[in-house]
């Protein structure tokens, strides 16, 4: 970052911006011979340097498979991993490290729970329950149970403003419902739901639900035995964390009663040819070799998260987003999508004349990136009957800079559109 750009900026005592953006080495890249203003954090953020040292010394250090071998280095890397496993534990506060499996990502966990306990729990004429703001990750697992089962999705609708209608999920949780599942934070709008007491409504029905947790986690701080959900999910490589390695947290009692989602080594306890009994949690969920090398990177990156602590960083990045909104208000012919009173970090926008394609490549231009598109979100798009939207997401260590950047570029794509 210029001295320049450097000087003007309001730093906040507690939060130095400044020094978390020297722990992240590609935000000292040019792009088009200018500095890169990285503001695509909702598909995926930025590592620190102790993430990628992680990943580097584990393949040159210790790399060996895990749960497998009786040699130095195997030990070492099951320690690495199942250490990685306690720090996610402690992370969101689970009871136990057996509530917490490894996954590719997300959707895989969201994939892995509809298809054991889904498929278990929902029947010919039952109804599973999500809301016009999920991910596609959160519907089409929903949608392929609910066509094999002869079951009924229903959704909750939403705002103008993009809030839940919690009138409309208390209606719609009804006698049939067999499982709720909500986004505890838009990716799309950035509306940050009350997720709490929708678990407690859907529980004083007896409702089990799951919390798409993919844009929250590395926002906020979560507590999964505070929020009281049967599952909640997340992604890595959005918490600072390497790709291709996601979580799903499952209580226990309820993961005991699930059968295993996919065969293979590691999740059984024996296997003849008449039968094969299943390993104990969390390894029933885990067949096959794992991302080991990802498992230990996201510990690395959720002890960062720790260290930097998220009393600062949900207090940076709401500042921002403060910020972020004025200055884009600012912009004749910008539009804000999603202006819900409890919102975190991501910016929707269209702007009169340009498509928002067209407006992600203008201001990659001047070393801005954010991304364009339906955001994997079609529904919402079609919500506010709009095809596309251009989003600016921020992350602990974007800066108002970064904003100005995007907000006088924006100026370019008027001067060309408008
Ligand atoms: N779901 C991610 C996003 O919102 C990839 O961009």
């Amino acid at each position: 970052m210029s001295g320049a750009l450097r000087a003007s900026s309001a730093r906040q005592p507690e939060f130095d911006v400044y020094r978390i953006r020297e722990d992240f080495p590609v935000l000292r890249r040019q792009v088009h011979g200018k500095p890169l203003a990285y503001l695509d954090n909702a598909a995926t953020t930025q590592k620190p340097q102790a993430v990628i040292d992680a990943l580097s010394r584990y393949y040159r250090e210790f790399n060996s498979n895990v749960h497998r071998g009786v040699h130095l280095l195997s030990e070492e890397a099951t320690q690495a991993f199942e250490a990685a496993r306690e720090t996610v534990r402690r992370f969101l506060n689970a009871r136990a490290a057996q509530e917490i499996v490894f996954t590719r990502n997300a959707t895989e966990s969201i994939n892995l729970v509809a298809y054991t306990f889904g498929r278990a729990r929902v029947g010919a004429g039952d109804e599973v329950l999500i809301t016009g703001m999920e991910h596609h990750s959160n519907i089409v697992p929903w949608q392929i149970l609910c066509e094999e089962r002869g079951a009924r999705l229903r959704v909750v609708p939403i705002t103008d403003e993009g809030e839940l209608r919690l009138d409309e999920y208390e209606r719609l949780l009804g006698p049939r419902t067999k499982l709720a599942a909500v986004t505890h934070m838009s990716n799309a709008l950035g509306t940050v739901n009350p997720v709490r007491a929708m678990i407690a409504t859907a529980h004083a029905r007896g409702v089990p639900v799951l919390v798409d947790g993919s844009q929250a986690a590395y926002h906020m701080r979560v507590d999964v035995q505070e929020l009281g959900c049967e599952f909640y999910v997340m992604t890595g490589h959005k918490l600072y964390g390497p790709t291709g390695i996601g979580v799903l947290y499952g209580q226990e009692a309820v993961l005991e009663r699930m059968p295993p989602f996919l065969g293979g080594g590691d999740m059984i306890a024996e296997v003849t040819f008449e039968k094969t009994t299943y390993n104990e949690l969390p390894h029933k969920f885990e067949a096959g070799t794992p991302h080991i090398a990802g498992a230990v990177g996201l510990g690395v990156a959720l002890d960062y998260i720790t260290s930097v602590g998220f009393d600062a960083i949900a207090g940076h990045e709401q500042a921002l987003l403060a910020y972020a909104t004025a200055a884009l208000a600012r912009v004749p012919g910008v539009r804000i999508i999603g202006t819900a009173r409890e919102k975190s970090s991501i910016l929707s926008f269209v702007m009169d004349g340009a498509h928002p394609h067209d407006i992600g490549t203008i201001v990659d231009r001047e070393g801005v990136a954010i991304r364009t598109g339906h955001h994997c979100a079609q529904p919402v798009m079609r919500r506010y009957g709009i095809p596309a939207t251009a989003r600016a997401s921020l992350a602990m260590y974007n800066t108002r800079e970064e904003i100005d950047a995007l907000a006088s570029a924006l100026e370019k794509v008027r001067e060309v559109f408008c």
